[in-house]
């Protein structure tokens, strides 16, 4: 079987970690796993598919030989570096959102929108992670009833803010934290421990955040739907992994329950967990290391007509990040969609 030399830039961070992991339980045909981070880790060991692999610095060079690069450093790193990958002959998997709306990148969950692949131009980007995870209780009804209208909610976890996060909520979970802004090192501008922050990412002038315009233009985009209306709050949560979140969501057909079930019990990567009377509901310690996102609380939604109501969790270092990195990574192997004109 051929085996690909894969760069992974950001190797030491939170979903880069994720990556090395789920390549080696994956099984990913690796022939090289080249660990690419800053300058402060270059020279630590780690061990990565089965060798024990130097950290290196990454720089415009860092990706000669390679077949593709798996980007989790942020959208500076990406911007700084992605090109020069791409010249190289490396395919770049993005996961950050510096290219998501390029009209000349694909933007893919593989379940979803996997022959957007095939004419890549070299740079494929990962959708937002809250993005992810609603998409996938989402586009199955989507495809039975034509989604209309969509309203979201997302609780988002501490790790989804990089390894910094899950240790700024471990910190304060150990003291008395007061609603005053932050005046220690953290991702988050007030205590997250014992509370909740409904602001992620900057404001813009609507007053919406950049995370929240995410959820709208993303979905727009991967589902092909570019006037669907979307309104979208996301709040930090004091969970270490998984996001959840709630959906509203307006149909353009008659919708009903037992439909909306079969839809989500027949798509793959999503998992109906809905028997709330015994308590069967996704939560996000349920959902944390696994690779299906669970959908439940599925019910018809009084206040919209055609409406569903439901409630999706998914790890969002997982299916919102690695996991679906790696899946595209997989996809472009297996239909040979990894040689590209840019
Ligand atoms: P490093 O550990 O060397 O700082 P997280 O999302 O968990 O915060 O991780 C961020 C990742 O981005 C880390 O692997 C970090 O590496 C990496 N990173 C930060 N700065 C750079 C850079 N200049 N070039 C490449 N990777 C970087």
């Amino acid at each position: 079987m051929k085996k690909y030399r894969i760069g992974i830039v950001g190797a030491t961070g939170a979903v880069g970690q994720e990556i090395i992991h789920l390549l080696e339980k994956r099984e990913f045909p690796v022939a090289e796993a080249r660990l690419l981070a800053s300058s402060r880790s270059a020279g630590l060991e780690m061990d990565a598919c089965g060798n024990r692999e130097k950290i290196i610095e990454t720089t415009p060079d860092s990706f000669k030989g390679l077949d593709m690069a798996i980007f989790s450093s942020g959208s500076d790193i990406s911007i700084k570096y992605a090109e020069d990958a791409r010249k190289q002959g490396c395919v770049v998997i993005d996961n950050s959102s510096a290219f998501r709306m390029d009209p000349q990148v694909p933007l893919v969950i593989p379940e979803i929108n996997l022959s957007d692949l095939e004419d890549h131009k070299g740079i494929i980007a990962n959708p937002n992670c809250s993005t992810a995870v609603t998409l996938m209780g989402l586009y199955p009804l989507h495809k039975r009833f034509g989604l209309k209208r969509l309203i979201t909610s997302t609780y988002q976890a501490v790790s989804g803010a990089g390894a910094a996060g899950l240790t700024t909520l471990l910190n304060e979970l150990d003291e008395n934290p007061t609603s005053e802004p932050n005046n220690h090192d953290s991702p988050f501008p007030y205590p997250i421990a014992y509370n909740l922050i409904p602001h992620i990412d900057d404001f813009r002038d609507d007053g919406y955040t950049k995370e929240e315009l995410k959820m709208r233009n993303e979905s727009r985009k991967i589902l092909g739907l570019p006037k669907l209306p979307v309104s979208c709050t996301c709040v930090r949560v004091p969970v270490k992994r998984a996001h959840s979140i709630s959906v509203n969501a307006e149909f353009q057909t008659s919708v009903n329950v037992p439909d909306a079930r079969k839809a989500i019990e027949s798509f793959a990567g999503a998992e109906l967990w809905d028997i709330p009377n015994s308590g069967r509901y996704p939560m996000p310690l349920g959902y944390a290391e696994k690779e299906d996102c669970g959908v439940g609380r599925l019910r018809i939604d009084h206040a919209l007509p055609n409406g569903l109501a439901f409630w999706v969790v998914g790890d969002q270092l997982w299916k919102g990040a690695a996991l679906n990195a790696i899946q595209i990574a997989e996809s472009l192997v297996k239909r040979q969609w990894l040689k590209f004109v840019s």
